[in-house]
């Protein structure tokens, strides 16, 4: 099996990977080590962390991990991207629902420390709500990692393509919006069919990604080609949300497969 190979596409790095569990490994190897890291320095760790089908793996070799008795999520906390709305906790196609399938029920993580936005929240409250779980990341001192995937629109967390400049598209907050044709298109697979596809949901906001400390985009498989290649290589525009990354490149790892990378040249 060929060795992982690291690319510069511009200022971004690369890493390509000889298949997606390798590259799901070392996202997982990044995540446990801010972990070690953190938590002696600061007391806590703070992930931000994905859901979809890319990071299963992820999670799967966390749990892992933690049932081993190699990492401990005792001093974690967690904020996740996104959750549809509305949508209540325990519908097995919400996010909370995920993450709890995924990974809560499987590490020792504190079950008032893991932050998904609420799909439950009236309307009238939803803005005050998002605005609130910005207030808590930064309470928490910011997240020291974010994991991302990437829509086939280029999306990251629920932010979708926009006609915004890259800095106003760089300073959104926590909020709802409403989704993309794209990503309802791809949210059948969830939801079965096209008229089930909850059109709008809570989204972390570009400005909290990009101040994480550190930026993990996990993007596997031959569907994610064309958009990882157009995000790295093309202009930077919230046209293609993912781009805004390489405005803090030096602190963005992209993990990659081959499929995923066939595009980059
Ligand atoms: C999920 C999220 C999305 C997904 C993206 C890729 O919390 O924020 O941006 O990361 O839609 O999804 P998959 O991994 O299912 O291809």
């Amino acid at each position: 099996m060929p060795a992982e190979r690291t690319l510069h596409v511009a200022d971004s790095t690369v890493i390509v990977f000889p298949d997606a569990d390798a590259a799901s490994r070392a996202a997982a190897d990044r995540i446990a080590r801010v972990v070690a890291e953190a938590v002696p320095a600061r007391g806590k760790a703070v992930l931000g962390l994905a859901t979809g089908a890319t990071p299963e793996k992820v999670y799967d070799d966390l749990a892992a991990r933690a049932k081993a008795g190699s990492l401990s999520f005792r001093h974690v906390v967690t904020y996740n991207l996104d959750e549809y709305y509305p949508i209540q906790p325990l519908d097995p196609l919400s996010y909370r629902y995920y993450m709890h399938r995924n990974l809560f029920s499987r590490v020792d993580l504190a079950p008032n420390r893991a932050h998904v936005l609420d799909g439950t929240v009236p309307e009238a409250a939803a803005a005050g709500h998002a605005a609130e779980f910005d207030r808590w990341i930064e309470a928490d001192g910011g997240l020291d990692v974010q994991l991302l995937g990437i829509g086939r629109n280029g999306h990251i967390g629920f932010n979708e393509p926009s006609e915004l400049s890259p800095a106003e598209f760089a300073d959104l907050p926590t909020r709802m919006v409403d989704l993309h044709p794209v990503t309802k298109a791809d949210a059948v697979r969830e939801f079965g069919s096209p008229d089930a596809v909850i059109p709008r949901a809570l989204t972390m906001g570009v400005r909290q990604i990009l101040a994480a400390r550190s930026i993990i985009m996990l993007a596997t498989g031959p569907k994610k080609a064309p958009i990882v290649a157009q995000a790295l290589k093309g202009p930077v525009t919230a046209a293609v949300p993912a781009s805004l990354l390489r405005t803090v490149a030096d602190k963005v790892v992209w993990l990659l497969d081959g499929p995923a990378a066939a595009e980059l040249g």
